[in-house]
Formats: structure tokens, C-alpha cells, sequence
């Protein structure tokens, strides 16, 4: 039997990413999150409006996606609960949060110089991916449920860093799913996955089928193709005018 509930929170689950941005001053931010979602190259990240991190993605465009392995729980909890501002905000303050300038040195993992973007990695995390910023707005300004002001940042992967620990063996550009055991969040508590259930459906014909700009030659074109064809066809640059809440 299910029940209506009205939860506080509705954090079902998420992949926990530890950000890294540029501080006015040159140094690096980093700040756990875990409002965020991928789709082929770029990546939603959801976040306080106030937060350091949103400033930063603001001013210099640029950051590091670095996702923790499970076993990095403690160093994800060493930053919880501060904030790269100087000012804290009163929300956070009355939810027992505290400054902290240095949030590299406060986790405890290892700052690692990127490639293509100024803020640094965080050596430790098995993935770490620099990202450039496309596009921030207002998130759940029609919520009346939403407690502090939010933001949609949308970001684009221009640099994947992945730890051998977890390549797929004989694949040099592959993740294995069976060896990357990412950090989870769920209603606040922290979680790794558990083992591999069965074989998926999805999860059968190569990877690349989901890449058309890897393909060389006749493929690559009529990849190239399809795709500026399914853009024509479907669009997906139109924005949608928000539904009244039902009651
Ligand atoms: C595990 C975890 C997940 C979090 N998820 C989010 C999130 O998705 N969005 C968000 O705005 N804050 C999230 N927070 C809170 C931020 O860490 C908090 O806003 C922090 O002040 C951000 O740091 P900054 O102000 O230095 O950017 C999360 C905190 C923890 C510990």
C-alpha cells in the first residue's frame, strides 16, 4: 500500500561530485553536490544560488567534476557543512555551516593541476572532468516548495580523466561499470551501489553507437547525418512555458 507523503527533501539517489572552481583570489574551491545529471557530453548541475561554487561558475566559466568512489565518504564529510564564502549565508548559518577557505586542505585530498580549465582536480577521485559553462538560470522559481534560491547550470565536458583502476580491460576509452563504485547519495546519508543485477538489454551493441562523432569515413558522415537531421526533426532548443501547479 503506498501513502501520500509530503517529504522535506526529495534527494532520491544521486551520484555524489565534488566541485572544483576558480576563487576570485586564483585559488580552488571545491564543494560537494549531488543534484546533477549527464547527458552525452555536458552535464545539469543543480545549485544553491548562494553557494561559493555558484559564484565562481558565474565569474570564470570553468570547473572540475571530480565524482569520489565510495570509499571516499570521509573526505566528502570533512566538507560538509562548510562554505567557500566569506559571508555565510543566514540559511546556511542557521543550519550549522561555517567558512572555510581552504576546502582542498579541509578533505584532505590532493590538488592536481587540470589541462584545459584553471581549477584543479582532486587527485584522489577516480573521474575527474573538466567542464566549461553553457548556460546558468533560475531553477524552481514557480516552487513554492523550493527553500532558497536555485540555479540550473548547465556545463560541457571537454576533459575526461579517468583512473585505470576502473577501465574496462583491452578498452583504452571504456568505463567499467563493475569497477567504478561511485559515491551515492541518498536523503542525506552516504551509499555505494551494490553488485551488478543482471544483464541489461540496454546495455548490449557497442558503446560508440551512442557517439556518432567517433565514427571515421562513411559512418562518421552519415552519423553526422542522422543527427543533423533528428535536430531538424525534433528540435530541442524551444522552451517549454511552465504548467500551473495541480492542486
Ligand atoms: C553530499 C552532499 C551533497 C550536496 N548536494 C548539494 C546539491 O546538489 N546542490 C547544492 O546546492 N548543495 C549541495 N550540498 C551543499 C553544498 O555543499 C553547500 O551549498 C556548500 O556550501 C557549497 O560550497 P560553496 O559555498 O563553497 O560552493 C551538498 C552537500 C553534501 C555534503
Amino acid at each position: 500500500m503506498h501513502h501520500l507523503i509530503e517529504p522535506a527533501i526529495q534527494y532520491w539517489g544521486t551520484p555524489v561530485v565534488l566541485v572544483s572552481t576558480l576563487n576570485e583570489d586564483g585559488s580552488s574551491n571545491l564543494a560537494p553536490m549531488s543534484s546533477a545529471w549527464w547527458l552525452g557530453w555536458s552535464c545539469m548541475l543543480g545549485l544553491d544560488a548562494s553557494s561559493q561554487t555558484t559564484d565562481n561558475l558565474r565569474r570564470s566559466g570553468q570547473c572540475v567534476l571530480n565524482l569520489p568512489s565510495d570509499n571516499l565518504a570521509e573526505a566528502v564529510n570533512r566538507l560538509a557543512l562548510t562554505t567557500g564564502s566569506r559571508s555565510v549565508p543566514v540559511h546556511k548559518k542557521l543550519l550549522g555551516y561555517r567558512h572555510e577557505a581552504d576546502k582542498f586542505a579541509a578533505s584532505g585530498l590532493t590538488p592536481q593541476a587540470s589541462e584545459a580549465v584553471a581549477p584543479l582536480r582532486a587527485q584522489e577521485c577516480p573521474v575527474q572532468l573538466e567542464a566549461v559553462v553553457e548556460d546558468i538560470r533560475p531553477f524552481a522559481r514557480r516552487d513554492p516548495r523550493m527553500g532558497v534560491p536555485a540555479v540550473c547550470v548547465e556545463v560541457r565536458i571537454v576533459k575526461v580523466h579517468a583512473h585505470s583502476d576502473i577501465l574496462m580491460q583491452g578498452h583504452a576509452h571504456r568505463v567499467d561499470p563493475d569497477r567504478w563504485h561511485p559515491l551515492l547519495m541518498s536523503f542525506r546519508e552516504f551509499y555505494g551501489r551494490g553488485e551488478r543485477l543482471q544483464k541489461s538489454r540496454l546495455g548490449r551493441g557497442p558503446e560508440e553507437a551512442y557517439a556518432p562523432w567517433k565514427h571515421t569515413g562513411l559512418k562518421g558522415l552519415a552519423g553526422k547525418a542522422l543527427v543533423a537531421w533528428s535536430r531538424h526533426r525534433y528540435g530541442g532548443s524551444e522552451r517549454t512555458q511552465g504548467a500551473e501547479t495541480p492542486s
